[in-house]
């Protein structure tokens, strides 16, 4: 039987309704690699790379590592032929380790050290975006220390406030990242960069906001940014041809979700790029899209083996798994809701509304409220929880001091490891006694 919505795309189930996902029964898994566990589905990580490269012909899609980096995730992207951003030398360094060329990353974030952009430079990777004046008189030093001419991205600001249904163009916009547009600080970066002998500004980069699920805000954010170039064309004569429409495309995290097909998305920036790049008569400049949870979020499923269930008469029942907000803080920090389901065995009870909690002292410690699992639901069975793949690993903790979960990547029956699980001596690692 066939998993709708937001599972991976090979997962069924058995006959006697036991999740397999890659043709690798989830009671194997478990057995074998321990629960809490990340089962990641290759062929639907692949998959949505190759249905990315394909909805965006021409454009130069671009993993947003921070989804999940680790190297076996960006092994397979990379083969897949996208680009990576990274947003910190520790991604810079695991995708470098993990031999992705340099030249096919890009380097991010709001406070970059001298040490990053350094190395960064050293490396030789494809793109620095630069995202604050200091930053621009940082980068210029260094690369004049190294008499080298930088090709840059400016970080813009457009004032686009994407939600998850809707947007709006806000005049003005208070955010860490780039330069903001409506206040006159995109224009004025780009004039300072004109006069430093060591930066090129090649293009300007715009990420809008995640989860997005209209084509709305991607076409405002191409309008905007392309009447920018215009504009600087106009006054200063000269041409980007580099556009980078960052990431945010929204996934399925339950069946509520309606998210966006990757076509229909490619085809809506295109047309729009290309329509307006026509009427203010400017050449079509070189696309960039940088997407991050569409990618990787819905390849994964996490496996939990259910430690306790207590139904408080009148109120919830509580049914308390081996992980929690360490294993995926999302909807602790976000509000977040992932579909949860019972995976080790079949049930004809009837289902009953329960909340899914982990086993960290905090009672924001939520996997799912409310979700309609059977009611025989028991201690040893195994749930899984849906589109686990982006922001859950990748912001991981030891909170309660639990080692964090393993990684599998699982295609056509076969099992590779992505993460072994921490130790109880890892955890303690890095800690000093004063003994
Ligand atoms: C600059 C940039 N690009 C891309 C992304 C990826 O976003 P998503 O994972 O929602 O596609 C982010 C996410 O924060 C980002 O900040």
């Amino acid at each position: 039987m066939t998993m709708p919505g937001p599972w991976p795309y090979t997962a069924t189930r058995s006959d006697v309704g036991v999740l397999t996902v890659g043709g690798v029964a989830v009671t194997d898994l478990a057995a074998e690699y321990g629960t809490p566990l990340w089962v990641v589905d290759e062929e639907d990580l692949r998959e949505r790379c190759r249905r990315y490269r394909e909805g965006f012909p021409g454009v130069d899609v671009t993993y947003a590592s921070k989804a999940w980096c680790t190297m076996g995730v960006l092994q397979i992207v990379d083969e897949e032929g996208l680009l990576i951003d990274v947003a910190s030398e520790g991604e810079m360094h695991t995708a470098l380790v993990a031999g992705v060329p340099a030249d096919r990353l890009i380097l991010h974030g709001n406070n970059k050290s001298e040490h990053e952009l350094d190395r960064a430079l050293e490396a030789g990777v494809l793109r620095i975006v630069v995202d604050s004046f200091d930053e621009l008189e940082r980068l210029e030093r260094l690369a004049a220390a190294r008499d080298v001419v930088v090709p840059i991205w400016l970080r813009i600001t457009p004032g686009i406030d994407a939600h998850t249904h809707e947007y709006v163009r806000t005049g003005h916009d208070d955010a860490k990242f780039g330069f903001t547009l409506s206040l006159g600080l995109a224009d004025e970066a780009f004039a300072r960069a004109l006069e430093l002998d060591h930066l090129d500004v090649v293009g300007i980069h715009a990420h809008i906001g995640s989860q997005i699920f209209g084509t709305d805000p991607f076409i405002a954010n191409a309008e905007v940014t392309l009447d920018l170039l215009a504009r600087w064309r106009e006054q200063h004569g000269v041409v980007l041809d580099e556009l980078n429409l960052g990431g945010g495309m929204g996934i399925r995290y339950t069946h509520e979700d309606h998210p966006v097909e990757v076509a229909r998305y490619g085809k809506a920036v295109l047309e729009t790029v290309a329509e307006r790049c026509e009427a203010l008569d400017y050449p079509q400049p070189r696309l960039i899209v940088e997407p991050g949870r569409a990618i990787v979020g819905p390849s994964t499923v996490t496996l939990y083996e259910v430690g306790t269930v207590k139904p408080l008469p009148g109120l919830t029942t509580w049914v308390s798994i081996d992980g929690g907000m360490s294993d995926n803080i999302r909807p602790a920090l976000y509000d977040a809701e992932h579909e949860v389901a019972l995976v080790s065995r079949e049930s004809d009870a009837e289902p009953r509304a329960v909340t899914v909690v982990g086993k960290h002292c905090e009672s924001g410690d939520l996997v799912r409220e409310h979700a309609p699992l059977p009611s025989d639901l028991a201690v040893g069975d195994l749930l899984a929880v849906a589109a686990t793949g982006a922001y859950t690993s990748s912001m991981a903790s030891n909170y309660n001091r639990l080692p964090r979960p393993a990684a599998v990547l699982v295609r056509d029956g076969q099992v590779r490891p992505l993460l072994r699980r921490e130790t109880l001596d890892d955890v303690v690692r890095r800690d000093v006694s004063l003994r």
